[in-house]
């Protein structure tokens, strides 16, 4: 295995664990190049499905269990026991979104709450191969709460870079229970990662996900949800977006599941973001060739508050091979079907529910069929942004005064 560069003229390659951000030749993103499988497709799914009934903590995990896939060589890896996630039918959601076939893949369920896990496992197992003291990220709350995690586990200093007053205290709470060390950055979270990336510290990897181990992690969930489906890939696979970093990871996983001949056919892939925070949504559109940042992001659902998307290009890639498309939901139509999501008992944080909004949205503009079948991806707990439920769900101060603060 070896990093290769994603521009295709370019197409420098580097060694698997190099410690290079972007390529040294253009200064794209660089991506991992996984070897050709040798093992059947039938044997490896046999193999996978086995591996569920071990204690080892690398059977155990929902990443690590499908390591042919994976970047290889490490001695020790950093768990939380991740991944593993059930696919959960949408009841009265699917109901109310008007298709008949509708199953959450809950990411949610993760040891710090979100899909962040399943990308930080292989991150910092990276990290500290090669030796990294420090690790650090900018973040819109989740990717700090996640990296500080797994610091934790490996014994090394985390660092998060958070936009001042855009982070809800619950992710703020998890990443100081965590041990990380937190700096303000007055301004958005483009500008924090900005300052990250021109940081003076050498000794800092860096852990934001154009850093092309993390994108190994979260393309475990393609896998894990189409091993859930018995291998028939679903019609749609919807997933919010906002670096874009978890939707060209969906995209890599599908491009090689179908290369080494695990599919005969891929789901479209629709990538959803927030309205005020929608630069792919508006290049999509606009039939534009650049995706143009959006200045000042706006949105309720912080977690995708984001105007320069970095992995643009590799998500756009995505969504292309599928033939899916790129939209965005307005925060009341969120809100809206995040309090559903609630309703089926299963819950969300706002950013998830940009899903259930696109389906909806969809469903009324006829463009996807009753009878399709749909995996909506939820990021996030409910729990990741308390202070958006009380906010919309408990106005009257009499209910406010349950609270203990
Ligand atoms: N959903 C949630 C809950 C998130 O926290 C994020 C990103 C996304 C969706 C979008 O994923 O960036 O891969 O397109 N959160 C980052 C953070 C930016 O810092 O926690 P993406």
């Amino acid at each position: 295995m070896h990093l290769r560069c994603i521009d295709t003229e370019c197409a420098a390659t580097l060694d698997l664990h190099d410690r290079g951000l972007g390529c040294p030749q253009c200064g794209e993103l660089l991506e991992v190049v996984v070897d050709a499988i040798s093992a059947a497709p039938d044997q490896l799914k046999r193999t996978w499905l086995q591996r569920k009934c071990s204690y080892d903590p690398r059977d155990a995990s929902g990443v690590w269990r499908f390591r042919e896939f994976l970047p290889n060589g490490y001695s020790e890896i950093v768990t939380l026991g991740e991944g593993n996630n059930p696919l959960v039918d949408g009841i009265r959601t699917s109901k109310w979104a008007g298709v008949g076939n509708l199953k959450f893949k809950h990411l949610g369920w993760n040891p710090s709450a979100c899909f962040k896990d399943l990308g930080m496992t292989v991150g910092v197992t990276e990290a500290a191969f090669v030796g990294a003291q420090v690790v650090g990220c900018a973040s819109t709350g989740n990717t700090a709460a996640s990296l500080a995690a797994y610091a934790a586990r490996a014994g090394l200093i985390a660092k998060v870079y958070l936009p001042a007053g855009q982070v809800s205290s619950n992710k703020l709470a998890q990443a100081l229970d965590f041990g990380a060390e937190v700096v303000q950055v007055d301004g958005s979270f483009d500008l924090a990662l900005d300052q990250l990336l021109h940081t003076t510290d050498r000794d800092l990897y860096f852990l934001n996900s154009i850093n092309p181990f993390r994108l190994e992690g979260q393309k475990m969930v393609m896998f894990e949800m189409l091993e859930q489906l018995d291998w028939k890939a679903p019609d749609y696979v919807i997933v919010p977006g906002g670096n874009l970093g978890n939707s060209s990871a969906f995209g890599k996983a599908l491009v090689e599941l179908q290369s080494a001949g695990f599919l005969d056919r891929l789901p479209r892939l629709v990538v959803v973001q927030a309205e005020g925070a929608n630069p792919l949504a508006q290049m999509w559109r606009s039939g534009s060739t650049e995706c143009e940042p959006v200045e000042s992001p706006e949105t309720l659902a912080t977690a995708i508050r984001i105007g320069n998307p970095r992995s643009w290009k590799k998500a756009l890639r995505a969504v292309q091979h599928t033939d899916g498309f790129v939209m965005d939901v307005s925060d009341e139509e969120i809100a809206e079907a995040k309090a559903m999501i609630g309703r089926d008992g299963i819950g969300c944080e706002p950013a998830s529910a940009t899903t259930l909004a696109a389906l909806r949205k969809l469903t009324d503009q006829r463009k996807i069929d009753r009878d399709a079948v749909v995996i909506a991806i939820l990021t996030g707990h409910a729990l990741k942004d308390t202070e958006f439920i009380l906010r919309s769900l408990c106005p009257e101060p009499a209910l406010q005064g349950v609270c203990c603060a």
